[in-house]
């Protein structure tokens, strides 16, 4: 498939950094955005080449300001609740994908932009970013995760706050509150994010992916559970060569060498 909303270029290290590209309406998510941004999420998920992901936006004003007001204004009802289920099911693909992702946040993340960027395993931000779910502004609520997600990240009450209010927060609040991972000068954001999946990749791979896998589960499914499954997968672990490898560079006092075995 070739895109004509978003970029997607890969580096030599793995990184593939996506970028929406459609600034003349700060980069909002219509279907054809959609359908890319699904055709490159399992592009990613596939490509063994690639390691971990970035998604940023094009310009300087917005990451991605909210699904296609446009395109919501005239959905009927199953129509927009076969949207909502589309887009969660895309966003899920992001973030079940046991492969570091960073959504840098060069500016507005608000409505679906928000939601894509908390499907990430982490946000890095710069200090002009503004970060909002303002859907009950226009009378809808959020449709691709953002009432389960914002309240993982924050806690109910401030999640609710947002979600209610439908107020726009800044960088520093964001950071505050645990939105944001990290905020960067916005020119070095890209960067600054690389550098920041560069440093995940050198762990153990099989590790790393179950580690969010474990994260995963325990949030979907409960303490027992996710306690159950961290147990199997630290004993999987015990199988690795990566094990034997992190586990004796460590002995002999130099950095370890990972296959990913
Ligand atoms: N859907 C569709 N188009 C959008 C959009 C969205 N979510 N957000 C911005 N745009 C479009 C605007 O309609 C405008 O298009 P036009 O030039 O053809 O009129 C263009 O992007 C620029 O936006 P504009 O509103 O002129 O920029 P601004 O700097 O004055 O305001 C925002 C920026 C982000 C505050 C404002 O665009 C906004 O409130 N957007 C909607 C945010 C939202 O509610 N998102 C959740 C959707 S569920």
């Amino acid at each position: 498939m070739s895109y004509k909303n978003i970029r997607l270029e890969t580096d030599q290290d793995g990184i593939a950094l996506i970028t929406v590209d459609r600034p003349e309406k700060l980069n909002a998510l219509n279907r054809e955005t959609m359908g890319e941004l699904d055709d490159a999420f399992t592009r990613a998920r596939n490509d063994a080449a690639i390691r971990g992901l970035i998604i940023t936006g094009a310009g300087e004003k917005a990451f991605v300001a909210g699904a296609d007001i446009k395109e919501l204004a005239v959905l009927a009802p199953i129509e927009a609740q076969e949207l909502s289920r589309r887009g969660q099911t895309i966003f899920r693909e992001l973030e079940r994908m046991t492969k570091p992702s960073v959504a840098a946040i060069n500016g507005f993340a608000l409505g679906g932009g928000l939601e894509l960027a908390m499907s990430c395993s982490v946000r890095i931000a710069g200090p002009e970013a503004k970060f909002g779910q303002p859907e009950v502004k226009l009378g809808i609520i959020p449709g691709y995760g953002g009432t389960q997600r914002l309240p993982r990240l924050v806690g109910r009450g401030r999640a609710l706050e947002m979600l209610i209010s439908g107020e726009v927060i800044d960088s520093s609040e964001a950071y505050r509150i645990g939105l944001v991972n990290y905020i960067t000068p916005a020119e070095d954001l890209v960067s600054f994010s690389r550098a920041w999946v560069r440093k995940v990749l050198a762990n153990g791979p099989i590790a790393l992916a179950l580690t969010m896998e474990a994260v995963d589960v325990g949030l979907d499914c409960g303490l027992e559970q996710g306690l159950q499954f961290e147990a199997a997968a630290f004993g999987l672990t015990a199988a690795t060569e990566d094990r034997h490898e992190g586990t004796r560079a460590f002995l002999e006092k130099r950095k370890p060498v990972f296959a990913g075995k």
